[in-house]
């Protein structure tokens, strides 16, 4: 798991917003005629707080859609939604600790598919293929499941985008199969400014297998390395994660200079 699950003292007793009335967390019920509950019609995003200025804001809004509302019965038709949407915020308290023991990831039969499926860029209530590449992963010992796309080329893991280092270059995917992280994005960029060599490209598991580092990224988590894939090591425990530590640093200053 990339990011720590441990229970937080702080948000036992936060406020939890829904359609713009504040609840304590344990009264924050929302109907089980949400659209998002019944049937996953929702969209939803991770945003994150630093030195109280959210990050990159609007990127986070531009993908964010929130739920069809509580349907008059529960079957799919969306017109069965009368009231409007429904818009919930749960803002928690989390410790900025990196994963310095990184992730061990397992590659599953789950692949995030094509747009005229569920379009994989959306982030999507529906998390069910995500869910089950992770449950596959985790019952082979893995933290994270790495998905292929439907081509059979590296993709993504089930909560975050995936990159490899290669003698001196960043190699992430194509980005069509993928949610195009917030993440990824800034960490492209941060290479392409830095004269970091950077591609977005095609490759196959035998270029995870003879990488020299691998990372996820993701907005709660920053950037993470992987250290196994599929019972293969990947970096070295003796020089570490050099390229890794490079981007994750510059990360922080990016989003530190907010
Ligand atoms: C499948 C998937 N990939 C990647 C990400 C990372 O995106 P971001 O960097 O915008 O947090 C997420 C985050 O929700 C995700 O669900």
């Amino acid at each position: 798991m990339p990011l720590s699950t441990k229970l937080d003292k702080r948000n036992e007793e936060i406020k939890i917003y829904i359609n713009g009335e504040f609840f304590h967390r344990d009264q924050a019920k929302i109907s089980v005629f949400d659209s998002g509950f019944l049937l996953g019609d929702g969209i939803w995003e991770g945003i994150r707080l630093v030195n109280n200025s959210w990050l990159f804001l609007d990127e986070h809004l531009d993908r964010l859609l929130v739920t069809r509302g509580n349907k008059i019965k529960p079957f799919q038709q969306p017109s069965l939604s009368k009231d409007g949407i429904n818009l919930v915020i749960i803002m928690e308290h989390s410790e900025e600790h990196p994963n310095t023991d990184g992730v061990k990831l397992v590659t599953v039969p789950q692949v995030r598919g094509l747009p005229m499926s569920q379009d994989p860029k959306l982030n999507s209530h529906s998390k069910l293929n995500c869910i089950i590449a992770c449950i596959q992963a985790n019952k082979s010992g893995g933290d994270e499941a790495l998905m292929l796309d439907p081509l059979g080329f590296v993709n993504t893991t089930n909560s975050c985008n995936f990159f490899i280092v290669k003698n001196g270059e960043v190699w992430t995917s194509t980005g069509d199969y993928c949610m195009n992280g917030i993440t990824r994005l800034k960490v492209i960029e941060i290479c392409k400014n830095n004269k970091i060599p950077i591609c977005e490209k095609n490759f196959s598991l035998v270029d995870v297998y003879s990488s020299q580092e691998a990372f996820i990224t993701g907005t709660l988590g920053s950037l993470t390395q992987v250290t196994n894939v599929d019972d293969r090591l990947i970096g070295n425990v003796n020089h570490g994660w050099p390229v890794t530590e490079k981007l994750r640093k510059l990360y922080k200053d990016l989003i530190y200079a907010q």
